[in-house]
């Protein structure tokens, strides 16, 4: 399977960062077996897509309506129209500061899909829940509920990112990731069939150049969605150089 390797700018970024987004771009092109992206803040996606034609540029959230009395709010099919090919949904910040709920969440990949946007659909627990030992439980039932039913390895995958990782430069222990990325891809298998097989799920939450090969070797490890170590060339290559690196092993 190719890795899959998207950084998430989360809100960072004026259009000044169009080199930085640019200086990405010519690295990811460095690393042809390994799938990239960049979800940039809405109001960069436009300008980021037009000047990058050859390099993925996502969204961050869409809403999941096609249009209507939304204030602020942006749906699948504009993130679309400005040259977005992919779009982040359920990120755990949203989940926590918007008060997002599973059912929204699957309901905005099913917008995302019939925009024909590619879509992440993001999971994880929190420090309480793992140390309550409710960490498998958890996150099993946020993808249950989060992923819509017509689910194919083409245009969707998960990204677990366990919440107590996100930010904080603290990653688990390689067996407990292990552990959970196996648990997804049963519940994706029991779900789809072949095509949970051909998901791809990746790992998110304090991925850098230093941990990225540990990480990306670990069984259905087949990616990283990357915050603050997506924001700079050379804090982003080596992510990309262990992706590529670990197709080869
Ligand atoms: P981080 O963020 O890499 O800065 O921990 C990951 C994410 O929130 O997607």
């Amino acid at each position: 399977m190719r890795k899959y390797i998207v950084g998430n700018w989360k809100m960072n970024g004026v259009a000044s960062d169009i080199g930085a987004i640019a200086g990405i771009a010519d690295a990811a092109a460095l690393y042809p077996l390994v799938d990239s992206a960049i979800c940039v803040p809405a109001t960069l996606v436009h300008r980021a897509a037009s000047e990058l034609p050859g390099f993925s540029i996502g969204g961050q959230d869409c809403h999941m309506q096609p249009s209507g009395a939304h204030t602020g709010c942006i749906s699948a099919g504009m993130l679309a129209d400005a040259g977005a090919k992919l779009v982040i949904v359920g990120h755990s910040e949203r989940r926590a500061a918007q008060f997002e709920q599973d059912g929204d969440i699957r309901a905005k990949a099913e917008a995302a899909k019939a925009s024909r946007l590619d879509v992440i659909v993001c999971v994880g627990e929190t420090l309480e829940e793992r140390d309550a030992g409710q960490a498998i439980e958890v996150v099993l039932r946020q993808l249950e509920g989060s992923l819509p039913d017509s689910s194919a390895a083409d245009w969707l995958s998960v990204a677990y990112e366990p919440v107590w990782a996100i930010g904080t430069g603290r990653i688990p222990e390689e067996n407990d990731v292990a552990e959970m990325h196996g648990a997804i891809r049963e519940q994706l298998v029991a779900r789809f069939g072949d095509a949970g097989q051909g998901m791809r799920i990746l790992y998110g939450g304090s991925m850098n150049g230093d941990n990225a090969a540990m990480l990306l070797a670990i069984p259905n490890v087949d990616g990283g969605l990357i915050g603050g170590a997506s924001l700079s060339v050379p804090k982003f290559e080596p992510i990309l150089a262990a992706a590529a690196k670990s197709i080869e092993e």
